[in-house]
């Protein structure tokens, strides 16, 4: 990460905690290390994303339902669904620093540092050729980038190669070649590599031993495709039809770091979509570009997201792309856009000993359906917004001269607070009376806050750092002739409005309405 990157994301982690985002968990105990509460303002920002996911899945879908499945699942789930014997990562340990790293991802970091040399030297072409310069043929031609170039291809197909094999002996010797040090001692006095399985289990209460081992979910798909005929008889869904979730998921990461982005518990917005073996392609290509669209319509810029396709395929899938966003760190993945085939179904048929398919009037005939399925962290969908929204920039105080403001300028419709309303002084009964009426009238349509503490200015401030679009200001002229100003965040334009017109206003820009629009 680059020094400016770094700044960016410690800013990013202390507005969070400063402004009642989000917090260590049980800080007063030197916190728990990947779990994080979320604060007043981040779960309403965290609601308005689920709020925002939800609606455009289930509600402008007539062929997409919800449901709202258990996080404890009878433990066969995880058997059948390879999550016992599949979901490992590969774990290493330095002998002298005692830290665990992620044997994979250490080798991804290595390419990574590849790829920036290569970034450095088209930058340094770009700037000597100017207009002419073809990056394309340059990277193609020019002899060193040529040389990182076939580096990181044998390296990509070697990881892909052990990974694929399970091939942890592959990983260690790959680690030795490649002189990977431990990044806080320097150390390369590596352990062997070994899988490591990322479920917590815990236990039932009335059964002992094994047979009342239980997972925490590591993903909320399985409580989908466990209950796929349940929803689909009640609901007289016919293929292809989507269920999705939102809910906790659990995974004892080795190496859990970067704040929200990869945490122990965190959260999941999961929908599967049941379709005919053999369109599973189509469906895929579908959604890819409809997730893709829910991104763009928040504002966030094209080229701060982009797809990524699988270098390893997860052992359900037939094919898997990444969306990934431009994280302080880098590009990461966000989202996820799987076709699982019918592995999932086919399993729990199998193992549970119950049927789970679907039968098609128009083909007449009994079928278990392929899935596509789009999956999204809502935690790192908060940390891909705060990362865009917070920004500070030079701006004129009331004096006119220029002063530095801190302002989180997140869509309005997922703003925590969309209106603040304040007395233009606090010590004026007539005017906080006014305000405080204000208020009531407002906050029956929007989250609304009144705030008469500190000069107007600094309280203006206060609201730009929790992203409220709107400040509607309550003075003198307000008791004459019912009108306020309305301030606008984002272009400080104030303009004085009737009481009547607020409402429409503010809902006119926050409204959810807009993202579908
Ligand atoms: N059901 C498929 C599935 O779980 P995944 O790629 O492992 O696929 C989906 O996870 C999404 O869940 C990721 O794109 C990411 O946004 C989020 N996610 C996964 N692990 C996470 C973690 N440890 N902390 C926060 N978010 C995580």
């Amino acid at each position: 990460m680059s020094a400016s990157s770094e700044d960016q994301f410690k800013n990013i982690v202390s507005h969070c905690k400063e402004y009642g985002f989000i917090y260590p968990s049980s800080e007063i105990y030197d916190g728990l290390s990947a779990a994080y509460d979320y604060g007043p303002y981040g779960v309403e920002l965290k609601n308005n994303i689920k709020d925002y996911w939800w609606q455009a899945m289930v509600r402008m879908h007539d062929n997409i339902v919800g449901i709202d499945a258990a996080i404890f699942m009878h433990p066969k789930t995880w058997k059948a669904s390879g999550h016992v014997d599949a979901f490992n990562d590969p774990l290493i340990d330095n002998k002298d620093s005692k830290k665990r790293y992620r044997a994979d991802v250490m080798i991804e970091e290595y390419v990574e540092k590849i790829e920036a040399k290569i970034s450095k030297e088209v930058d340094k072409a770009a700037k000597r050729f100017g207009d002419t310069f073809d990056e394309a043929m340059y990277r193609q031609t020019n002899p060193r980038v040529m040389e990182y170039q076939a580096q990181i291809d044998a390296i990509k197909t070697r990881l892909a190669n052990c990974m694929t094999n399970g091939d942890m002996d592959g990983l260690k010797a790959l680690i030795e070649e490649l002189e990977i040090a431990d990044p806080v001692s320097g150390s390369r006095n590596w352990t062997e590599v070994r899988q490591f399985n990322l479920m917590f289990s815990t236990q039932l209460g009335n059964i002992a031993g094994e047979e009342g081992k239980l997972y925490l979910r590591p993903e909320t798909a399985q409580g989908i495709f466990v209950n796929f005929l349940n929803v689909q008889k009640t609901t007289r869904q016919k293929v292809p039809f989507g269920i999705a979730q939102i809910g906790k998921a659990f995974r004892n990461e080795i190496v859990a770091r970067q704040f929200i982005f990869r945490m122990r518990e965190f959260e999941q917005m999961e929908m599967q979509f049941f379709v005919r073996p053999g369109t599973e392609m189509e469906f895929y290509m579908y959604w890819k570009e409809e997730r893709m669209k829910w991104h763009l319509a928040l504002g966030t810029p094209a080229e701060k997201l982009k797809f990524k396709d699988h270098d390893n395929l997860a052992h359900y899938a037939n094919a898997a792309v990444d969306i990934q966003f431009e994280f302080p760190f880098g590009f990461r993945e966000l989202e996820g856009i799987h076709s699982r085939t019918d592995y999932d179904l086919k399993s729990h048929q199998e193992l549970s000993g119950r049927k789970l398919q679907y039968f098609d009037p128009e083909l007449n005939e009994n079928y278990i359906p392929y899935v596509v399925e789009t999956s999204i962290g809502c935690d790192r969908m908060f940390l891909a917004m705060m990362s865009h929204a917070l920004v500070e920039e030079t701006v004129p105080d009331a004096d006119g001269k220029d002063s530095t403001r801190t302002v989180l300028k997140l869509p309005p419709a997922l703003a925590p607070i969309k209106c603040a309303v304040l007395p233009l002084v606090k010590n004026k009964e007539e005017l906080t009376d006014k305000a405080t009426a204000v208020l009531h009238k407002l906050k029956a349509h929007f989250p609304c806050q009144y705030d008469e503490k500190d000069a107007i200015g600094r309280r203006y401030r206060r609201q730009d750092a929790i992203g409220t679009p709107y400040c509607v200001t309550v003075d003198f002229q307000t008791l004459e002739d019912d009108t306020v100003t309305i301030r606008d965040r984002d272009t400080l334009e104030q303009v004085r409005v009737s009481i009547d017109e607020v409402t429409a206003r503010v809902l006119a820009r926050t409204s959810m309405a807009n993202l579908f629009a």
